[in-house]
């Protein structure tokens, strides 16, 4: 019943007309046209190497231009190198590879994914991306020369996608897309340090020229593909290693800040306290009802007169960080700091449950004697995948699936929409975008319990490269 309304759910349009593919087993002497070396077996070395990369010992943590962000970004440049590409970082943390191929002036693909990752990450969220892309150019090196590639192709690891550092996500992608407004520059992160601060301290110049100077015209890019792990349960339970992105959930991140009256924990009496700490988890309560159970609380959506029915198409609200001030047993918080994260399919739904939170904050906060504060983090609407490069991701994708599992079947792959946020969304305003999903095991993603099969990571390069030879 789970499995069936997650179908029903994030499967919109889902077209699939064969039984699912098993997970490949090869058995056919074809596979050596496949580069399994390249693409499977070394991909897959790179991704656990990358995984090292850490700023913490005993779990993967990579934030925005940390030691190990820069650590990492020095072996992903290697890589490009060892894939023919010539490389740089650019004035917000992007890693750049590109090939220009035998047209030189002929608008780019893009191809790319994060290298940054939230804190306890898995190997392949956002890494996926990059290494099977560098992974598609160097078995395409090694089959035909790059020389010929019809258009420019340049691969980007970007610097932020997950926004853990500064919470205004997609830092790196948005500075070439041309949307991240300078004021970003004053943005802190918890030690108060500034974005300005961090760019400085590594070399870059942090002005509005710098910033004008990372984004891209708009006529020099041809389109953008991203490959990532679905980070959701779809694929798996269909049965095929790749699906086809249709776009993108929107999503809006707050910062909520509750004041009330510090004090100690033995002496002021229940009936006495301002407490924030309570007002909070009354807070984040009432926005889980409220997104359980939208209909009891909205009465119309953004789809005009459609009463609200029992779910909104893939809402779902999160906090998933707390912090009290000054945090210890035996003392009454003076200040809790919590953030909302809000997605949907529909953005004027998205925009109706925020509106309707911050009604019920007034309100409890009022009763509670509380004060409470809201600080907009981002936002980012809902984004749509271009039809005619998810039709050629689509028939990438499958031919690579084909191959890889020595079949002849004419399969469909299933078409999905993402609640997870990408790159893709901030190159939305730049250039026309397309996705592909991996699957992955038990749909867990944001965890070191990540984990997508070998093959299906053969699969992603396959897809790339036979996208690459077909431009
Ligand atoms: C990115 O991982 C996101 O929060 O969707
Ligand atoms: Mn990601
Ligand atoms: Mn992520």
């Amino acid at each position: 019943m789970a499995i069936f309304s997650i179908l029903l759910l994030l499967c919109c349009g889902l077209c699939v007309a064969s039984a699912g593919i098993p997970l490949p087993g090869l058995g056919d002497g074809a596979a050596d046209e496949l580069f399994p070396e390249i693409l499977r077996d070394e991909a897959v070395a790179r991704l656990y190497e990358l995984g090292r990369i850490s700023d913490a010992d005993s779990y993967l943590e990579r934030t925005f231009l940390s030691p190990a962000f820069n650590r990492a970004s020095t072996q992903v440049r290697e890589w490009m190198e060892d894939a023919g590409l010539r490389t740089w970082m650019d004035q917000m943390g992007n890693v750049h590879g590109r090939v220009d191929g035998a047209n030189t002036s002929e608008a780019a693909l893009l191809i790319g994914s994060h290298i940054d990752t939230v804190i306890d990450a898995g190997f392949y969220d956002g890494s996926l991306g990059v290494i099977s892309a560098i992974a598609a150019v160097k078995a395409m090196k090694n089959s035909v020369s790059l020389d010929d590639v019809r258009r420019p192709v340049e691969i980007i690891a970007f610097s932020d996608e997950e926004g853990v550092r500064f919470q205004s996500t997609f830092l790196g992608s948005s500075a070439i897309a041309g949307t991240l407004p300078v004021s970003a520059l004053q943005v802190s992160d918890k030690s108060g340090t500034t974005l300005h601060d961090v760019l400085k301290a590594n070399s870059m110049e942090a002005t509005e020229e710098s910033l004008m100077q990372v984004k891209y015209d708009p006529s020099s890019v041809w389109g953008y593909v991203e490959v990532h792990i679905e980070q959701g349960p779809v694929l798996e339970a269909l049965g095929y290693p790749l699906g086809v992105v249709k776009g993108i959930a929107g999503q809006t991140r707050l910062k909520v800040t509750v004041s009330g009256s510090q004090g100690h924990a033995g002496t002021v009496p229940m009936s006495m306290r301002q407490d924030p700490m309570t007002a909070s988890a009354e807070l984040i309560l009432a926005l889980e009802t409220l997104c359980k159970e939208p209909a009891k609380f909205l009465t119309r959506t953004s789809q005009c007169d459609a009463p609200v029915g029992d779910s909104l198409d893939g809402l779902v609200c999160t906090v998933g960080e707390l912090s009290p001030w000054p945090g210890a047993s035996n003392v009454i918080p003076g200040k809790v700091v919590f953030t909302v994260d809000v997605r949907a399919m529909d953005d004027g739904d998205r925009e109706a449950v925020i509106f309707e939170f911050s009604n019920q904050m007034r309100r409890i906060c009022d009763l509670r004697s509380v004060l409470c504060t809201v600080e907009p983090k981002h936002s980012a609407g809902v984004v749509r995948c271009d039809p005619d490069l998810s039709s050629e991701l689509d028939w990438a994708a499958r031919t690579a699936a084909r191959k890889i599992a020595g079949s002849t079947a004419q399969l469909r792959l299933p078409v999905l929409m993402s609640g997870a946020g990408h790159d893709a969304m901030a190159i939305s305003h730049l250039t026309k975008v397309g996705m592909l999903f991996v699957r992955c095991r038990g749909g867990v993603s944001h965890s070191p319990e990540e984990f997508v099969h070998e093959d299906d990571v053969w699969a992603a390069g396959l897809s790339i490269m036979n996208l690459l030879q077909s431009l």
